[in-house]
Order: structure tokens, then sequence, then C-alpha cells
């Protein structure tokens, strides 16, 4: 299924199935209408009493920004209705004071100096227990090895869950997640992580422990405690904003290497290089490449007026390609001119665990680089199915076959 568009333009299409690339429709869209008055989804099969009232997209950089800056006009307060169904009422769905004691309660475990104490003690040996398991193999596909394995593994080791219960978490997570293709999974597994982590929140009450579960049920502002309920809700989030992301974007991050293989062996060989190879895949490859706000009154952006009630899509893949801001914006380059990028987005609900995605990321590449040498990308796996990065809403490689000799 392809969205044209313009019935009367050129030939540009966005294809809705995710498999081949966005990026020239967003191009198209950004130069001729920034603020879209448009649905990047296709409605046909959609109920009418379903379908929004009125539905807008923003392409460029600057409406994006506006837009996540200003969130009492633009509310995510709609979560409640989507996510919400099967994760409670999440940080994602406040706004005002509400969000602002909320986050205030949860930022701590987060800032990227409280993370410092994970590093040697938890990300580092799991980075590096994965790469062991394959250095020997002379390749492998680093998405079934690596990416995919990793941020479960690390998620699951920070919040202080139990060894044994690692196999339980992956199973229940994948299944949270699958929510949009499978409701009953996704249902089913949010009732069986509720009364999971209530029992992990009703341990920590008893006895504290130095984990995230345990720095929650402890965090305290000015007397008030995170409640049972919003302890639970805030980690079943973690869930799909943590593991899905981070998967997909280290994913697309060794395959923009893989197909660059000057700036790989630049990364390989100077690994201060790294944290510049993480924002620059971020921007070029952004794993979630939109969000959705709703309007709560008329408002004027980029010389459009959107009316209120209106369903917005912020596209920040798009956004992070706008030729006003990136010279050259379709190439990846990790020596370009530092300039901050929107994949985690901004204003209030800016990426909670940015830090946390940054160094899982830097630990793993780091991990891999120290193991392995002469990393090459397979582009014949042999299957007939080209590597390569897919999806719409969701972006990351299908798989990355690559080659490799134990180092030295
Ligand atoms: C590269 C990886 C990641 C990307 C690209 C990413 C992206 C985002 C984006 C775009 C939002 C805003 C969503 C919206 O406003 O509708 C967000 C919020 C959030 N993210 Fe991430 N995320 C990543 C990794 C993580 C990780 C590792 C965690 C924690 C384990 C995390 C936790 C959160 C939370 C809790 C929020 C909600 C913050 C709030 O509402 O105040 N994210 N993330």
């Amino acid at each position: 299924m392809a969205l044209r568009a313009d019935p009367d333009g050129p030939a540009v299409t966005l294809d809705l199935t995710g498999e081949t690339s966005p990026y020239p429709f967003f191009q198209y869209m950004r130069r001729t209408e920034p603020v879209w008055h448009g649905a990047l989804m296709d409605h046909t099969q959609v109920p009418p009493e379903l379908k929004p009232n009125d539905e807008w997209v923003l392409f460029g950089y600057d409406g994006v920004f506006q837009a996540f800056r200003d969130d009492r006009v633009f509310s995510s307060a709609a979560y409640d209705k989507t996510i919400g169904l099967v994760m409670g009422h999440t940080i994602l769905a406040m706004g005002g004071k509400e969000h602002h004691d909320h986050r205030n309660l949860v930022a701590k475990a987060f800032r990227a100096t409280a993370l410092e104490r994970w590093e040697p003690s938890a990300i580092a040996p799991i980075c590096t227990q994965l790469v062991d398991e394959i250095k020997n193999d002379g390749g492998a596909d680093l998405v079934k090895a690596v990416t995919f394995e990793f941020p479960t593994r690390i998620i699951a080791t920070l919040l202080g869950l139990p060894r044994d219960d690692l196999d339980l978490f992956r199973r229940l997570s994948f299944d949270l997640i699958s929510i949009p293709t499978d409701i009953m999974a996704g249902l089913n597994a949010a009732a069986e992580l509720h009364d999971y982590f209530l029992d992990q929140v009703e341990q920590r009450r008893h006895t504290p422990t130095d984990d995230i579960i345990g720095d929650l049920v402890a965090a305290e502002i000015d007397g008030k405690k995170l409640t049972d309920e919003a302890i639970i809700a805030f980690l079943r989030l973690l869930l799909p904003a943590g593991l899905e992301t981070t998967y997909r974007s280290s994913g697309n991050l060794l395959y923009l290497l893989l197909t660059h293989p000057e700036q790989l062996a630049m990364v390989y060989h100077d690994r201060s290089l790294i944290p510049v190879a993480i924002e620059e895949g971020l921007r070029f490859e952004t794993p979630l490449t939109m969000v959705t706000r709703t309007t709560t009154e008329e408002v004027d952006i980029g010389g459009k007026t959107i009316p209120p009630d209106a369903q917005v899509d912020l596209c920040m893949a798009s956004a992070n390609r706008d030729e006003s801001r990136w010279t050259d914006p379709n190439t990846f380059d990790i020596r370009r001119p530092r300039q901050a990028h929107i994949a985690f987005a901004g204003g209030i609900h800016m990426c909670l665990g940015m830090h946390l995605a940054r160094l899982e990321t830097r630990v793993m590449l780091n991990s891999l680089f120290d193991r392995v040498q002469d990393l090459a990308f397979v582009v014949d796996d042999g299957t007939g199915a080209e590597s390569r990065i897919v999806g719409l809403t969701f972006r990351s490689p299908n798989k990355l076959p690559v080659t490799f000799s134990p180092a030295a």
C-alpha cells in the first residue's frame, strides 16, 4: 500500500508497509508541505467512529521542535487511550504539574551520573559475554546475536530482576511489545507483568535494594512517594520505551558503519569517535520515526492553522534530515559539524532513557571492537533476501550478516 504525496504532482509515494525507504517522501513533503493536512496511515479499514477528527503531519525541524516545546497545546494525553490500555496512566500521557512531579521522582535513577555505576558491574559484562559467545565463529547475524539481546539483559539486570526470571521477562516484554499485531498476547502480558512487578515492588518495600526498582520504591520528594500502581505503569512503559528503541538504534548504527567501511575503520581505530557516531546514527536513521499529539486549541504553525482536537504526527525522522539545519542531510557522515538532532524528542517528554541508550550502545560497540577484527558486511548471505533497514514507524535492519576473526 503506497500513499501518494500529491495526486497532481510527481510520483513521490510513501510505502506504508515500510519495505522501501520513506525518506524520499519525507524530503518531498518537507520541501512542499512541511505542515501537511493529511495522514501517514491507511484508514480504509478503520471504522468511522475510531477515525481521528482531523489529521496533520509536521515534517520540518522547526515545526516538530515547536510542537514538542508547546506541550500545553500539543498534548500527549491521548496516550491514555492507546498504550494506556495496557500500561496504565504513564508519564508519557501526563502534563503540567503531574508530569513535573512524577518525572522528578523517576529521573534520578536515569541521570548520567547515576548510571555510571552500572557500566563496570552490569553493562560491560553483559556485552562482553554476548560477543564472547560468537567471537570464534567466523561470522554471525549481529541482530540475532547482539543487538536484539543486549538491551533486554541490561534492563533486567538494572531493574534487579532475578537471573532465573530472564526468560520469563523476555517473553512477557516481547508479548507486550507485540500488542499492535497480537492484542490478546499483549493484554495477557500486561496483566502478568503487573503481578510480577507488584511482587518485586513488595519485596523491596520490606528489603531495600540497590537497583532501579529499589530506587523507585525509595524515591521521595516533599514526603511524597510513588504508589505501587505508578511504579508498575512506569516499569511496563520501560519495556517498549527502552528495549525496542535501543535494539533498533544500535542495529541501525552497525548497519550504517558496515555499509560505510571507511567510517567503520575510523571508529574501530579511534574509539573516542563512538559518541559522535552514535549521534549521527540516531539522526540519519531515527529508530522511532514519529510520535503523535492532539491539539487542545487552534494553533498557528509554519504559516498554517491547525484546529483544536486535531491529531498531529511529529515526524522526527524527517526533521532530522531538514536541509535548513544539516548540509547534505541524506549522507551518513560521522565527521559532520555537531548539531543536536531530535531522535529523543524535546520539551518535557524528552527521552528519560537517552543517557542509558547512549551508554549501552557505546559499551556494546567497544566490546565488539575489542574482541573481533576484520569486521565485514556480507552482502549476499545466500538467502536471497537483502539486508537493509526497514519499517515506517519503527525502523531497523532485518538482519546484519557479518564475517570477522577474533581480535589478536
Ligand atoms: C535510542 C534509544 C531511544 C530512543 C530513540 C528513544 C526515544 C524517545 C522518544 C522520541 C520519546 C518521547 C515520546 C513522546 O513524547 O511521545 C521518549 C520518551 C521516553 N523514553 Fe526513550 N528512547 C530511547 C531509549 C530509551 C531507554 C533506554 C529508556 C529507559 C530504559 C527510555 C525511556 C523513556 C521514557 C520513560 C520516556 C517518557 C519520558 C516522559 O514522558 O517524560 N527510552 N523516548
